[in-house]
């Protein structure tokens, strides 16, 4: 099985996602692929839920939209009772043209311009998170202009840091994000936020981390963000509503990864909200928690064509494929690990270890090293795994290489949720300054612009 239960190798020998075989899908929407399988966000979505019934049923689940948004993805988010978390005006129009509920989604943001907070506000949408005292003062003033209320949260830093595998507690605030707890910053705002006319302070939030695989850092933050909820409420005479812990929980991109899942998290944040509450007489918030890569990480898998394959013996074996850092710039980011398949030879042994390169140039541009493969040649389709979060939503043009398409797949079933991009889409809103010379005629080939598939 490769490394999800949802992969499946059918009797073919090729790996199968949302019941569609991914060779098929590859020599019919061509390479590279990004493909999603439907169910699998599905029962994402209710693993979280369930948890939460379970562990701590005054709470709601926010998905965080960056990790992948998409109209089609808004509707299955939509259709599943969560709320959206959108932190711009792009994800905002995206949501709202999905017809998305605005008073269920969440506007982030660390610098939202006049235009997004106008955009939030009329839309109507549920929370508008607060980042800084300066945002604090302008959506005031919007709100004035507007002549409308907002409700917010108050984003603050507590200064814990998750790592994947470690924690430390920071005493140094070193964030470009929120309003530190630190220096009674935070107090000063949650008291400035509560006098307003124009907000309604529903509560506070923090996002201590993302890829958490050791949930302690969660226990920490729980407590130190009780303490600021009493402290706020003695400062302001408020209770907090709402107290919004963020995203963060991991997802297994190899074999080494053993993440936790929401069952785990709510019944930790369960035990510590309810323990921390009694220990300071506080009510119990509404617990806010916005998981992004934990829903659509590992229902994505991105399908390549192998290309030239180059061997440096003694060295390293590089197999080149038909993508690379612009559609998944994570490994070249964050030096982010992944797990290779060969689609059309899923059930083989491996034979030798190999290097999955990009086709960018930059010699950064790595997707898989050391990734133990079958016999390979060029023409094989090579699928990478749990690419499901901030790989198209964190895609670029570099090298003026087209968006890959992305399909949904679900029982069999497979449909567009994005189009492929063609050449003609890469030169749409160029523009050439008069004294540039008249319009260049359309370049021949490749059916329209549009890149042949495979
Ligand atoms: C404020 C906020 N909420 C939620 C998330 C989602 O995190 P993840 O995808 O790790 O669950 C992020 C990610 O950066 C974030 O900054």
């Amino acid at each position: 099985m490769p490394l999800h239960a949802h992969l499946t190798v059918n009797e073919r020998g090729h790996l199968e996602i949302g019941g569609c075989d991914a060779v098929e899908l590859a020599r019919r929407y061509g390479t590279p692929l990004y493909v999603l399988d439907e169910d699998r966000v599905r029962s994402a979505c209710r693993a979280y839920l369930d948890a939460l019934a379970r562990y701590y049923p005054k709470g709601k689940i926010v998905y965080a939209g960056k990790a992948l948004l998409t109209t089609g993805v808004c509707r299955i988010i939509a259709s599943e009772g969560l709320f959206l978390d959108v932190v711009s005006g792009g994800e905002l129009y995206t949501a709202l043209r999905a017809g998305f509920p605005p008073e269920r989604m969440y506007f982030h943001g660390n610098n939202k311009s006049d235009a997004e907070l106008r955009m939030g506000l009329a839309a109507g949408v549920g929370r508008i998170v607060v980042d800084s005292e300066a945002e604090l003062e302008r959506l005031e003033e919007l709100a004035a202009a507007e002549d409308c209320t907002a409700d917010i949260l108050l984003r603050v830093t507590p200064g814990v840091e998750a790592h994947t595998h470690s924690y430390m507690q920071t005493g140094q605030l070193d964030s470009k994000f929120g309003i530190p707890l630190a220096g009674g910053l935070a107090l000063a705002a949650a008291r400035r936020a509560a006098r307003s006319p124009r907000l309604r302070l529903r509560g506070y939030h923090c996002h201590i981390g993302s890829q958490i695989l050791d949930l302690t850092a969660f226990d920490i933050t729980v407590a130190m963000m009780m303490d600021f909820l009493a402290d706020a409420q003695a400062a302001t005479g408020v209770a907090a509503e709402e107290l919004d812990l963020g995203g963060g929980l991991g997802i297994r991109y190899t074999e080494a990864d053993v993440p936790p899942g929401p069952h785990e998290l709510l019944r930790l944040l369960g035990d510590a909200l309810r323990r921390e509450a009694a220990r300071r007489e506080l009510p119990l918030p509404v617990l806010v928690l916005e998981p992004g890569r934990s829903i659509v990480g590992d229902a994505g898998v991105t399908l390549y064509t192998v290309g030239f394959i180059k061997r440096i013996p003694g060295l390293r074996t590089y197999v080149a494929v038909d993508g690379g850092m612009a559609d998944n710039p994570r490994v070249a980011l964050y030096q982010a690990r992944y797990t290779a398949v060969v689609a059309n030879k899923a059930a083989q042994e491996p034979v030798e270890i190999v290097s999955i390169a990009g086709k960018c140039c930059e010699s950064g541009d790595m997707l898989v090293f050391d990734a133990p493969v079958p016999p390979l040649e060029r023409g094989d389709v090579l699928a990478v795994l749990s690419t499901g979060a901030y790989n198209y939503s964190m895609a670029s043009h570099y090298n003026r290489l087209p968006k890959p398409a992305m399909v949904l797949v679900s029982q069999g079933r497979h449909d567009l949720l994005v189009e492929r991009e063609s050449y003609e889409d890469l030169v749409r809103h160029d523009r050439l300054p008069s004294w540039l010379g008249p319009a260049a005629p359309q370049a021949a080939g490749g059916r329209g612009g549009r890149e042949v598939p495979g």
